[in-house]
């Protein structure tokens, strides 16, 4: 289901396990990236590799899962992906994580907007849900910025932690004219 998309200033596609070397240097060794995220920094490339390998299988099983770019550049940036699928209730949940060097230029906002827009045009999802740390307000102003609203707020264990944190559901319904 993860075909291309571009934007003004963006190009999303697939993942390819030969990005390895560049998202393990970009984002995936960096904890500044990962310190909100359900994972860790990756120990090293060969994990980076491995973890491509997966996400590359997973394009076969229905996977929404893109790879951003700068439009006219192939080096991966960043992803937006579609965490949780729940067919029968008819939405899924997005994750997503960018570089340090590309914070604060409106990149994230740009890819979630064009991601919703593919979701809704292109599977039968009504509704997409994001959650994101209260203190993560990056995160939050990204995702009210493309159009979602809140829908509750809840406690719950840090997986990396432990630690209880508040967390902020975030969801967008698909308009009319689609
Ligand atoms: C969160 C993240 C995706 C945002 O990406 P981005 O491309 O920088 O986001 P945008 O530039 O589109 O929008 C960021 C907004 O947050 C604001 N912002 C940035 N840092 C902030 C902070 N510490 N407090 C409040 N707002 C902040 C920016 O000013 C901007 O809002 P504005 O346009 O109204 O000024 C990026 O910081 C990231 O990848 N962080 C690490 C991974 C992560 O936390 N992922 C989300 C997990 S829920």
């Amino acid at each position: 289901m993860t075909q291309p998309i571009v934007t003004d200033r963006l190009y999303l596609r697939r993942f390819a396990v030969s990005d390895a070397e560049a998202c393990y240097c970009n984002w995936m060794s960096d904890p500044e990236v990962t310190h909100f995220l359900t994972w860790d920094v990756h120990p090293d490339v060969e994990h980076t590799r491995k973890v491509l390998t997966e996400w590359v299988r997973e394009y076969s099983r229905g996977s929404l899962d893109w790879c951003i770019t700068l439009r006219g550049e192939y080096v991966p940036i960043g992803s937006v992906t579609a965490v949780r699928q729940h067919p029968e209730s008819g939405y899924c949940e997005l994750g997503y994580c960018l570089a340090q060097d590309y914070w604060d230029k409106g990149y994230m906002t740009e890819a979630i907007r064009a991601v919703t827009g593919y979701i809704f045009t292109n599977t039968p999802y009504r509704r997409i849900q994001a959650r994101h740390e209260i203190e993560n307000e990056a995160s939050g102003r990204c995702l009210e910025k493309s159009g979602f609203h809140e829908i509750g707020r809840f406690v719950r264990d840090n997986p990396k932690t432990g630690r209880p944190c508040m967390y902020r559901m975030m969801s967008v319904d698909r308009p009319s004219r689609f």
